[in-house]
C-alpha cells in the first residue's frame, strides 16, 4: 500500500510517501526552529500558523520527490497526538481533507508510536523489544510487544531528557533548541570535570528525573563570576551530558534485565546524541543485548516514522472517520483502544 503520512505535533511540518510501511520514497521536513529560537522555546500559536503555511508545499514536495501523483496514494496516516493541539489540527485537517477528496482510508497514529517503530523502516527487528523514547516531551521506557501493543515500564517524573538539554543550553547562552549544540561541545570536553547528580540512579525503579541535574548546573553557573566559555564550557557540557547518559543507560539496562528483553531500540530526538549512542552501544554489547538507533533523520520528528503503524492499522481494516480529533495528551498504553475506535 502506498501511504501519504503527515506529522505536525510540534515545530516540524512533515510529509512522507512510504510503500508497505517499510520503503521510504520521500520524507520532507520543514523546520520552524528559526521562528521559535528568538523566544527560547516553541510558541504554540506561531507553530500553528507556520504549519498552515507549510503543509501544502510540504505535501507537494513529498509527492514530487517520491515521483508519485496524489491519485496514486492509497491511504493516509497522520499524527493524532500527543502534541500542541493547534499544531496537530493542521496535519489532521490536511489529512482528512485529502482522505475525503481522494476517497482513501485514513488512520490516526500516536507520535511516540511513530518514534519507537521508526527503526523498522531501516531494518527488521523482532518483537518484543524494549524502547527508550527520549525526546523534547518524553523520556519513557516502553515494552513493545507488537504494533499497537505497548506498555509503559518507566518514565520521567519531571523534565524530559531533551527538555533538560534545551533548558541547560539556554542557561549557558547556547540558544534554542540546544541538544545538538551541547552534544557538539560535550565531544570536546571532559565528562569527569564536574560531578553533577545522577537522580534516581540508585533507586530501584525504572523512572527518571532530570530537573535535579539542571538545578545543580544552574547553581554552578550562578556561582561563577565570569562567563563560562571555551574549554570550561565544553567541560560543563560534557559533565552534564555524562550525568544524563549514565542514568538513561543504567535504567534501560535495568529494564532489560527485569523484563528479560534482549533487544533495545532508542528513539526520539535525543537518540541523535553521540554520547548516548556510544555509551548505550558499549553497555548493551557488554550485557549481550542488541541495541538499535534509527539514523538521525528518523530520530527527529518526521512523517515517515508514522507509516509503520499506519500501514499495519490500515491493513487490519482500522479506519478513522472524518471526526478524528487531536489528542493533546494521550498515554501510549491507551493507543490500541483509541486507534481502533
Ligand atoms: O523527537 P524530537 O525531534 O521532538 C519531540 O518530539 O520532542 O526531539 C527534540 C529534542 C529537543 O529537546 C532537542 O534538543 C533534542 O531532541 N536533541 C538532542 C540532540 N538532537 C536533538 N539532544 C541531545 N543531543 C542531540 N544530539
Ligand atoms: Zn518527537
Amino acid at each position: 500500500m502506498l501511504l501519504l503520512t503527515l506529522e505536525s505535533s510540534c515545530d516540524e511540518t512533515s510529509a512522507a510517501v512510504v510503500r508497505d510501511g517499510r520503503q521510504v520514497l520521500s520524507n520532507v521536513v520543514a523546520s520552524q526552529v528559526d521562528v521559535h529560537a528568538r523566544y527560547g522555546g516553541v510558541v504554540p500559536e506561531l507553530a500553528s500558523r507556520k504549519h498552515l503555511e507549510a503543509v501544502v508545499p510540504v505535501v507537494a514536495e513529498a509527492l514530487d520527490r517520491a515521483g508519485v501523483t496524489l491519485d496514486r496514494i492509497e491511504g493516509l496516516a497522520v499524527t493524532r497526538g500527543p502534541g500542541l493541539v493547534g499544531a496537530l489540527l493542521v496535519g489532521l485537517s490536511m489529512a482528512k481533507s485529502l482522505a475525503f477528496a481522494l476517497q482513501r482510508p485514513l488512520v490516526g497514529v500516536h507520535h511516540m508510536e511513530g518514534h519507537i517503530l521508526a527503526p523498522l523502516l531501516e531494518q527488521e527487528i523482532d518483537f518484543p523489544y524494549l524502547a527508550l523514547a527520549v525526546s523534547g516531551g518524553h523520556t519513557h521506557l516502553y515494552r513493545v510487544d507488537g504494533i499497537g501493543r505497548y506498555s509503559t515500564l518507566g518514565r520521567t517524573l519531571d523534565d524530559a531528557a531533551g527538555e533538560a538539554f534545551d533548558k541547560v543550553a539556554k542557561l549557558l547562552g547556547l540558544g534554542y533548541p540546544g541538544g545538538a549544540v551541547m552534544d557538539r561541545l560535550a565531544a570536546q570536553g571532559n565528562p569527569r570535570a564536574f560531578d553533577f547528580p545522577r537522580p534516581l540512579l540508585k533507586k530501584d525503579n525504572l523512572d527518571f528525573s532530570f530537573s535535579g541535574i539542571k538545578t545543580a548546573l544552574l547553581y554552578y553557573v550562578q556561582g561563577q563570576t565570569g562567563p563560562i566559555e571555551g574549554q570550561h564550557l565544553q567541560d560543563v557540557a560534557a559533565s552534564f551530558q555524562a550525568a544524563v547518559v549514565e542514568v538513561l543507560c543504567a535504567k534501560t539496562l535495568r529494564a532489560a534485565a527485569r523484563t528479560g528483553l534482549k533487544r533495545i531500540v532508542v528513539a526520539g530526538g535525543v537518540a541523535c546524541n553521540r554520547g548516548l549512542r556510544q555509551a548505550m552501544t558499549a553497555q548493551a554489547q557488554a550485557a549481550g543485548l542488541q541495541v538499535t538507533f534509527p539514523s538521525p533523520a528518523l530520530c527527529a520528528d518526521n512523517a515517515a516514522m508514522l507509516a509503520v503503524a499506519g500501514n499495519a492499522y490500515l491493513e487490519q481494516g482500522v479506519r478513522a472517520g472524518l471526526d478524528l480529533n487531536a489528542r493533546a495528551s494521550w498515554p501510549l498504553d491507551q493507543v490500541e483502544a483509541n486507534t481502533a475506535a
